[in-house]
């Protein structure tokens, strides 16, 4: 119950146009940088980039890790502490970022990267995360993400470790894929031009 009113007031921040304090949210935002690198673009192994993702997905993860329906030992405890007006701002400085360099992710294994569009094409995962895997609402940016989170968040997906909001989308597109596809899938995503 306590979930379903915090969710709803956040669905009604969502759509309250302008109300976001950019300079706040880059001042709070320096608590993140030594995990999820300098203007959000992560050096670091299994912290994800923030910068360029949209505002909706960040908002709502957020909120998951606050109300602990996405379980992490790092970020429930980061989030736990941010109010409504934090998550706002710190969405929007991050999603105003310069996304990550296409090809920053080290070398490119080309059989790799084919067998991984195949999976991408056959299982539709542009529907929802457009052409060019930027996304948009609530749905991720995953081209060009560091390809080892691409692949803990799909294991997560399908292993039922990651939930989120309950929405079945990615379980759903993943839980008929092998580990093999899992990885191909991460690789293709991580290089996607
Ligand atoms: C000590 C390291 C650390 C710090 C500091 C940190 N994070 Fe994280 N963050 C992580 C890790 C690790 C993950 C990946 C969790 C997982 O594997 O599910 C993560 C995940 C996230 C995600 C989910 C992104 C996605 O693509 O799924 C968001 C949003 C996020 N962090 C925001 C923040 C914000 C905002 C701050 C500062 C208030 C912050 N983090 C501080 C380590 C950190
Ligand atoms: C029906 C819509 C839909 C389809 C199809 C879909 N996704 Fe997603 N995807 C989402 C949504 C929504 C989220 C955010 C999930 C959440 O909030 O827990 C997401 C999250 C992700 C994430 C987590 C990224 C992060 O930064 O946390 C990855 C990786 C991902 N999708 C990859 C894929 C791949 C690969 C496919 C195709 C096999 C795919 N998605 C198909 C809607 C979709």
């Amino acid at each position: 119950m306590k979930r379903a009113v915090a969710i709803a007031a956040l669905l009604l921040s969502v759509t309250r146009v302008g109300a976001a304090d950019l300079a706040a949210g880059a001042a709070k935002a320096a608590a993140c940088t030594a995990c999820h690198g300098k203007d959000g673009v992560s050096q670091m192994a299994g912290a994800p980039s923030l910068a360029g993702q949209p505002d909706g997905f960040l908002q709502w993860q957020l909120v998951y890790f606050r109300s602990g329906t996405r379980k992490d030992a790092v970020m429930q405890p980061m989030a736990a502490s941010l109010s409504d007006d934090d998550v706002r701002n710190l969405a929007a400085h991050f999603a105003a970022q310069k996304p990550p360099p296409r090809g920053a992710n080290g070398n490119v294994d080309p059989a790799m990267l084919s067998v991984g569009q195949r999976i991408a094409q056959a299982n539709r995962c542009a529907s929802c995360h457009k052409d060019d895997y930027a996304s948009e609402k609530a749905a991720a940016r995953i081209g060009g993400q560091r390809e080892d989170y691409l692949l803990k968040s799909l294991r997560d997906f399908k292993s039922g470790a990651r939930t989120g909001g309950g929405v079945a989308a990615m379980p759903d597109a993943v839980y008929r894929l092998g580990d093999d596809e899992l990885r191909a899938l991460a690789h293709f995503m991580a290089h996607a031009p």
